[in-house]
């Protein structure tokens, strides 16, 4: 059934027109409890979701309108590894990459639990040779800098999580990430490293990607006559795919071809094999810990009531503002340095996620579906982009994420930090009205004529929504938890929203169109080009003539 026809979505949609004649301000007065009764403690963070624009019928109604959805028997179809992706004929089975699977799951007749721990087991050894300096490139030294190659899934994830857990990394090793097929990047990668002990590992799941294989090509030429083609690849390349068969052809010893399946999705797959380069930079009982997070998260998701459901009170919240409330963006502003690129890899996981509009009838959704994902470490963003979150006619809900405990040991800084996260989430709930505003210019001693001219431009409505994250301490257990709170929210928000959440058609368009127009830039030829691609392929012609 059309979920917009259940009497949760009406009644939703009459709550959402009333709820914005109220304020923030006044839910707090209403109810002393109410920070902990729309808080929720998980092992690894407390989850505070009461200053958002909610009360308990519109809560009891996207409870009711996820049942609705039949959310609980979705979420039993993922972990039980059913064809849920279905426009690509697919189980979705990240979490079986953490062990988190109620019972043994196969795809055509293979177990994928041995499936896993197999693979886990090869990384396992390939990272020890690593750290034990047994892993010898062609001249005979041991391996201390590694690339990854990749872009997408195949790169943010296991980047982020690198930054993340900095204060978790050895020292055996260092990781480079090149994602860009603007030769820059990998040109200025390749400065800095020695041919003699660098490895490549070329991530890619469909070892098709251009970026990444344009990327790999540069990246064996630059070894030069170093050695042998052959022994080139065998020694300082390893691919992870999902297309173990065209790594080989690329020329990767099948050894050193690591693989994960295509029940993974690309923005999922840092806890597969994508995640080498994790393992390789705080070892692979450090992975584990961020898998065994994870797959405490995965728990926590199947067997919490709805109402306690951090993951699915997030979807909840997210869908209240962007379908509902008519908020289309939404914030991520870590309060962490360590967490400086979750932003972009939510962007990713979100946004390639639910940024869609063909419901699973294959009908155009006449409702919003996910929000547009922004943001950038907090902290930096105040004194950039908060302006427009305090003071222009948009409301943009936010989420803070921080830690109790900090990354460092310097004394003074994390209680300033801290205290301007909660300040931020307060002031953008609480605002400062005309009458405030009034009474201090006054207590400032300025006149009454001033205060008529100055006071509008001080006012803040408030009323700005914001759920906090306050994790424990940032580790591998707890971001584990934490990128799977929002995997499963993103699941939880796109089964509600009746979309397919698992594919991503929109991104096959350009990628084609791409390929086809590349000759032309050589050619010059632009006959059955547009007139404005026309005259950009022109003016490049003429520019780079000169
Ligand atoms: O272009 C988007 C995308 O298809 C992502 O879904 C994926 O993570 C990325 O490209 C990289 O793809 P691959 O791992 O196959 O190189």
């Amino acid at each position: 059934m059309d979920i917009t026809q259940f009497p949760s979505w009406q009644r939703l949609t009459n709550l959402a027109e009333d709820m914005h004649g109220r304020h923030l301000r006044d839910l707090f007065a209403d109810d002393p409890q109410r920070a902990a009764r729309f808080s929720l403690e998980l092992p690894e963070f407390l989850f505070d979701f009461s200053k958002n624009l909610l009360d308990d019928e519109i809560f009891v109604n996207l409870l009711q309108l996820a049942r609705d959805a039949g959310l609980e028997s979705w979420r039993d179809r993922l972990f039980s590894g059913q064809p849920i992706n279905r426009t690509e004929g697919r189980p979705v089975l990240h979490p079986a990459l953490r062990g988190e699977l109620p019972g043994d799951v196969k795809v055509d007749s293979v177990s994928v639990e041995a499936l896993v721990a197999n693979e886990l087991g090869r990384l396992k050894e390939f990272v020890n040779l690593l750290h034990n300096g047994d892993l010898i490139g062609c001249t005979g030294k041991s391996i201390t800098d590694v690339v990854n190659l990749g872009v997408g899934g195949s790169h943010l994830g296991p980047e982020m999580v690198i930054e993340a857990l900095r204060a978790y990394r050895r020292d055996e090793v260092r990781i480079h990430f090149v994602s860009n097929v603007d030769g820059a990047q990998l040109a200025d990668v390749l400065t800095q490293l020695n041919p003699d002990t660098t490895l490549f590992v070329v991530s890619s799941k469909t070892f098709t990607t251009t970026e990444t294989m344009t990327n790999a090509r540069s990246a064996l030429a630059w070894f030069g006559s170093l050695a042998p083609r052959a022994d080139l690849l065998q020694r300082h390349f390893v691919a992870v795919t999902a297309s173990p068969e065209k790594a080989c052809a690329f020329g990767i010893e099948p050894q050193r071809v690591f693989r994960f399946w295509d029940w993974v999705g690309g923005r999922f797959s840092l806890w597969s094999a994508i995640g080498l380069p994790i393992a390789m930079a705080i070892g692979f009982d450090g992975f584990r810990a961020l898998l065994d997070g994870a797959a405490s998260m995965d728990r926590h998701f199947r067997q919490a009531p709805l109402e306690q459901n951090a993951p699915v009170v997030m979807a909840l919240v997210s869908l209240w503002y962007c379908t509902f409330m008519g908020y289309p963006a939404h914030a991520i502003l870590p309060y962490e340095q360590a967490l400086h690129m979750l932003p972009a890899y939510l962007q990713q996981a979100e946004m390639e996620s639910n940024g869609k509009s063909t419901t699973r009838a294959g009908e155009e959704a006449d409702y919003r579906t996910g929000p547009l994902i922004w943001g950038m470490l907090g902290i930096n963003g105040q004194h950039a982009f908060y302006q427009y979150l305090h003071q222009s006619p948009e409301v943009v809900p936010a989420d803070f994420i921080g830690s109790v405990a900090p990354g460092h040991g310097l004394p003074g800084h994390h209680e300033i930090l801290l205290a301007n996260m909660f300040a931020q989430s307060q002031a953008l709930m609480n605002g400062v009205s005309r009458g405030e505003v009034e009474k201090q210019l006054a207590a400032r001693g300025l006149g009454r004529d001033e205060i008529r001219q100055l006071a509008p431009y001080k006012v803040h409505s408030g009323n700005r929504p914001s759920n906090t994250i306050l994790l424990r301490k940032l580790d591998p257990h707890s971001l584990g938890a934490l990128i799977a709170l929002y995997e499963h929210k993103i699941f939880a928000q796109g089964v509600i929203l009746q979309i397919y959440s698992f594919d991503q058609w929109g991104v096959e368009l350009g990628k084609g169109l791409a390929a086809a127009l590349q000759p032309q830039l050589e050619s010059g030829d632009c006959h059955n080009q547009d007139a404005s691609t026309a005259g950009l392929i022109n003016y490049y012609g003429r520019v780079k003539a000169g």
